[in-house]
């Protein structure tokens, strides 16, 4: 694979959606992506381009495929950090950076540092018994989240614990790797979710997307609206304020998305992920320039590409994996009763709760388009068959 001259070369450690996403905006830019999956049915190894195989944990495989890299960046996020600091000691360009980074990896070492900026967050510590929760949930209240520090994703490795034989059955049922830890949160009883991205650049420009409604079903994300409806002005601005002071304050180059809590009193922050997100996949038709263009044009450090919104609203449902194998059965009913929806499929084996791909649709009237979205994600998935 011959890069373009003149043309940079990105390497993205992952091989998943969001690397097969963000190929799409490389192509557009005529930058090269280079991405490194683990196996040929991965998603963005299915998307072709110039993909190079070999493990995120494997120190070798990752050297070997940073080699020539201008900029080096992520699909997801769990790359060891000693890996990164060896590209970083090699003269590698690392962005996010792996001290970014690792607040997106470590939901202890993420608390802990926004505690201390002064962000916003539920009450939370880290404990080890079940006695330790049980003193947490004796200050707050019953129930509260415990939650794995690391490696944990779409609501595995998050429990809500409603007291304390149920405290000590999931700690003792779910024995920690090594260099995990216990996270006990209060649970909040939030009106919604948030969700607020920020392009950020090496320069210090960011560029800050409107503030989104996620919905997650069983952990995993389903619908986003964007904007969030109803949301007040002052909780909007708020979330928005959070997300750039946190891109500031942890020096993330790169997207990032900020998981937010919305309550009465406020928002609070739930978690960071330091690469696109499922909360921005909406940004493809629904904004100007898309999350995938913004984290490339950021880690680049190209000016930043306008996050303003095309449409009043734009929705966007996940279609997760139900029990038919083949999508494309489904295309022709879509596609034929609304010619208005954008479907997207990641080029994954189908397994049930599996994300393997959304639908997008745009315009002023929220009800009928999520009314459209869900039907066209139930269609493809088999919940519904007219
Ligand atoms: N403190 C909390 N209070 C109430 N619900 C929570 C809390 N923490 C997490 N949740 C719920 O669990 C979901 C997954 O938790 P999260 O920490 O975001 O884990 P993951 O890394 O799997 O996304 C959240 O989106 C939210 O719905
Ligand atoms: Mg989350």
């Amino acid at each position: 694979m011959t890069p373009a001259p003149g043309f940079p070369v990105v390497g993205m450690i992952g091989g998943g959606q969001l690397a097969r996403m963000t190929q799409e905006a490389a192509l557009a830019l005529g930058v090269s992506l280079r991405i490194l999956a683990a196996g040929p049915t991965e998603s963005a190894a299915r998307g072709g381009g110039d993909i190079r195989w070999g493990a995120h944990d494997d120190p070798e495989a990752v050297a070997a495929f940073a080699q020539g890299c201008d900029v080096v960046t992520f699909d997801h996020e769990h790359v060891p950090a000693p890996i990164l600091v060896a590209l970083v000691d090699a003269g590698l360009t690392v962005r996010p950076g792996p001290a970014a980074l690792a607040h997106a990896q470590d939901k202890v070492h993420m608390r802990t540092a926004i505690s201390a900026a002064g962000v916003p967050c539920p009450a939370w510590a880290v404990v080890s018994t079940p006695e330790d929760v049980v003193a947490f949930a004796g200050a707050n209240s019953w129930p509260v989240v415990l939650k794995v520090s690391r490696g944990g994703y779409d609501g595995r490795g998050v429990w809500v614990v409603d007291g304390p034989e149920d405290a000590a059955s999931v700690m003792s049922g779910n024995p920690l790797a090594p260099g995990v830890e216990w996270l006990v949160e209060q649970y909040v009883p939030f009106t919604r979710e948030l969700a607020a991205q920020v392009a950020r650049s090496p320069s210090g420009q960011a560029a800050v997307y409107p503030v989104v409604r996620t919905v997650q079903t069983d952990g995993i994300c389903t619908e986003v609206v964007a904007p969030c409806p109803g949301l007040t002005d002052e909780h909007a601005l708020a979330a928005q304020q959070v997300a750039l002071r946190i891109a500031e304050a942890l020096d993330v180059v790169g997207m990032l998305a900020v998981e937010l809590f919305d309550t009465p009193d406020g928002v609070l922050v739930n978690e960071l992920a330091m690469r696109p997100h499922n909360s921005g996949h909406w940004t493809i038709e629904g904004a100007v320039t898309s999350q995938f263009e913004n984290h490339l044009r950021a880690v680049l450090d190209l000016p930043l590409g306008s996050p303003a919104a095309r449409a009043p609203y734009t929705v966007m449902v996940n279609v997760l994996g139900g029990e038919h194998p083949d999508m494309y059965r489904a295309y022709r009913h879509v596609m034929a009763r609304d010619p208005g929806l954008k479907v997207h499929m990641y080029g994954k084996d189908v397994r049930p709760g599996r994300k393997i791909g959304h639908v997008t649709v745009s315009g002023d009237d929220l009800e009928s388009l999520l009314a459209r979205a869900h039907h066209a994600a139930d269609y493809l998935t088999g919940v519904i068959d007219e």
